[in-house]
């Protein structure tokens, strides 16, 4: 049962006072490279752990690889005009490390040119770029040799940081070190839902402590090189709660909380790990050297978060808790729950907690639907009303005190949903796979009608 059906709205208009109307919060769509380019062989470009990781059978859905995507290295032009047909301000992509740096760390000009062309005609359009560094796709060379396990690769991705940002100096607006360095970490070397596909906390922690190791090197590196733009992170963050109202059942919902936030939080913005990630995970602390938490903390222009659900958890009777699925509650391709209220309790929550938190921008948010396209339209309502409700949740959260500059879409295209392949779509433009025919859904067109008219007034 669906219980919010009701609520799925036809329309995006956001009411008078939304953040929406203000012209200088910026509205953006967002991609990532593995995701959308494919061209996997193509000029120059070496293995990463994803190519890896979809070739092996059994991790991914039926199979899918991101060998051809959306073929967004080829038709990346078509891409850039409907971007900017959509009224967006800004967007999101990710540079793929595989692409422009070869195996003995020199830098590849044709996988770089590629960027270049791409920013150039974004900027041309008047669009603002947002480019994250690292959205998941190591070089497999460096996972030969341990991946984010080993503390030496903090240092090549520094340097890859170093080249790229040398290159492309003046052509970006804000440069994310990593998206997501949970998922890079958990889904990667603890669950094994992703790649590398490494089954073990001890490994995650450590690699935890690697990307944000990168990161804070990275950072030295993009102000140095690229003094203009705004430099920041992204991170996935999750609203856990307990229908046990309980001390054990708000203990696990606190805990799911502490595992998924301030995990990364707390070193960014305390310069430490909180201590009861310890006894979450007896003997998985990492292995530090002094200085690195000064190193991972230096201050960001921008905070990126990326929202998608909210977690229902029990205790585990033990020093953990479990996962509980609430009946009952609307959900959305993907199983996730819709609760846009998570969003806003979250944002609140993260500005009590930490007084260095830079300026927010929601990096991604979204839903997967199971669109299909008939008689060339997309009716999508589902992720209408999951955007309005969303964007009010942002609303609030402005109105209570929280400083959040932006929104992006997740995501422009329908594409490869890492361990989902492509059944899952979360584009606000479909694409067919077997012809690669993008065709605008109807949330895709709403928001480009309301951004006109934003235009217009202000
Ligand atoms: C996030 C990822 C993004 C996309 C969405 C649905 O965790 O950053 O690439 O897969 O989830």
């Amino acid at each position: 049962m669906v219980a919010e059906v009701a609520a799925w709205e036809d329309e995006f208009s956001p009411p008078a006072d939304s953040v929406l109307w203000r012209k200088d919060f910026l509205m953006g769509a967002a991609t990532a490279a593995y995701q959308i380019e494919g061209a996997i062989h193509e000029d120059g470009r070496i293995p990463s752990i994803w190519d890896t990781f979809s070739a092996t059978p059994g991790k991914t859905l039926a199979g899918d690889t991101g060998e051809v995507a959306c073929d967004h290295y080829h038709r990346w032009q078509e891409d850039v005009e409907l971007l900017a047909s959509l009224n967006v301000g800004a967007y999101r992509l990710s540079i793929a490390w595989p692409r422009v740096m070869t195996a003995d760390g020199r830098s590849n000009p044709k996988g770089i040119a590629f960027y270049r062309r791409l920013l150039t005609a974004l900027r041309a359009k008047g669009l603002k770029t947002w480019v994250t560094l690292y959205h998941w796709d190591l070089p497999q060379h460096l996972e030969d040799r341990g991946g984010w396990v080993n503390r030496e690769t903090a240092y090549r991705y520094a340097d890859y940081a170093d080249m790229i940002s040398k290159e492309l100096a003046g052509l970006v607006d804000a440069w994310a070190t990593l998206n997501e360095p949970w998922c890079s970490a958990m889904h990667g070397y603890g669950t094994g839902h992703h790649a590398p596909g490494k089954q073990d906390v001890k490994l995650a922690t450590q690699a935890m402590h690697h990307l944000l190791l990168g990161h804070g090197l990275a950072v030295q590196r993009l102000r140095a090189n690229d003094p203009q733009a705004q430099v920041g992170i992204v991170a996935n963050v999750g609203r856990g709660t307990s229908t046990d109202r309980g001390a054990a059942g708000q203990r696990a919902a606190w805990l799911f909380e502490l595992q998924h936030n301030n995990w990364i939080f707390d070193p960014l913005f305390k310069q430490s790990y909180p201590s009861a990630l310890w006894e979450l995970w007896p003997g998985a602390a990492p292995a530090t050297e002094p200085g690195d938490m000064a190193i991972i903390g230096a201050p960001l222009d921008f905070l990126g978060i990326n929202y998608y659900f909210r977690t229902n958890v029990v205790s585990d009777g033990q020093h953990g808790y479990t996962e509980v699925d609430l009946d009952g509650v609307e959900r959305t391709q993907m199983g996730w729950e819709v609760y846009p209220d998570g969003l806003r309790h979250l944002l609140i929550g993260f500005q009590h907690e930490y007084p260095k938190l830079p300026p927010i921008y929601i990096t991604e948010n979204g839903m997967a639907t199971d669109d299909q396209v008939v008689d060339g339209e997309v009716d999508d309502r589902q992720r209408i009303s999951f955007l309005n409700r969303h964007l009010e949740a942002v609303t609030q959260a402005v109105k209570a005190g929280v400083d959040v500059r932006g929104y992006f879409i997740w995501s422009l295209l329908d594409n490869f949903e890492w361990a989902f392949g492509y059944e899952r779509r979360f584009g606000i433009i479909h694409v067919d796979y077997a012809t690669q025919k993008r065709t605008l859904k109807r949330s895709a067109k709403l928001v480009t009608r309301f951004l006109a008219e934003r235009a217009a007034r202000n």
